[in-house]
């Protein structure tokens, strides 16, 4: 069982990848995962691009990433009131080819950290969205972090509450992932 961590913001000492990782930290034992670190390489997506001879190498490489995992974590800044590109032309890609898309049926859940009190709330609101049209099955509850720069210490989360509800989130998208994962 393995969750592939898609994290939005492409900065080091990102809140977002702080996130990502207490939220990895309270994945049941035995549960693989991989952060996707190649966001930035990808080419903004393009149908041109998007045939077996064209395909760039970093688009393939999503796609199998996404296949080869049981779930998908979004983990997801707020910029301009929305998610950033960097993880909509991931999904974008993932989507794709019609008919075909590795990401279909893929369960997945949104968490996402921002600098104001707002806790990256229509960031979060679209990923679960996109995710959705995309054909993920995405729970449809979030983690949201409010004034982030203050939200962590060592790793963890220092709001004891809002730990537990990222704790139950993530062991509830492992369970989901554990069902997909048995039924294929
Ligand atoms: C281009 C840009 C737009 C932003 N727009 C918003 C916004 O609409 N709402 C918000 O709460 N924060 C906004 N911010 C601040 C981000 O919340 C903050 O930079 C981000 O959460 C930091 O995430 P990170 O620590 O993972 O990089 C914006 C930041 C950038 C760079």
């Amino acid at each position: 069982m393995n969750v592939l961590v898609l994290v939005g913001s492409l900065r080091p000492g990102s809140t977002n990848r702080q996130l990502a990782d207490a939220a990895v930290a309270h994945l049941p034992a035995g549960v693989g995962t991989t952060l996707f670190e190649r966001l930035a390489e990808l080419p903004h997506y393009s149908e041109e691009l998007d045939h077996d001879d064209t395909l760039p190498e970093v688009a393939r490489d999503l796609r199998d990433a996404v296949a080869d995992h049981d779930a998908i974590l979004l983990v997801t800044p707020e910029y301009n009131g929305s998610l950033p590109s960097s993880l909509k032309n991931a999904v974008d890609w993932a989507s794709r080819p019609r008919g075909a898309s590795v990401i279909a049926g893929v369960p997945a859940a949104v968490l996402g950290a921002s600098g104001s009190p707002r806790a990256a709330q229509w960031a979060r609101e679209d990923g679960v969205r996109i995710l959705t049209v995309a054909g993920a099955r995405v729970l449809p509850d979030t983690i949201g972090v409010g004034s982030a720069f203050q939200a962590f210490e060592e790793g963890r989360l220092t709001d004891a509450e809002l730990d537990t509800a990222l704790r139950d989130l993530v062991q509830r998208l492992a369970r989901e992932a554990e069902a997909a994962h048995s039924a294929a």
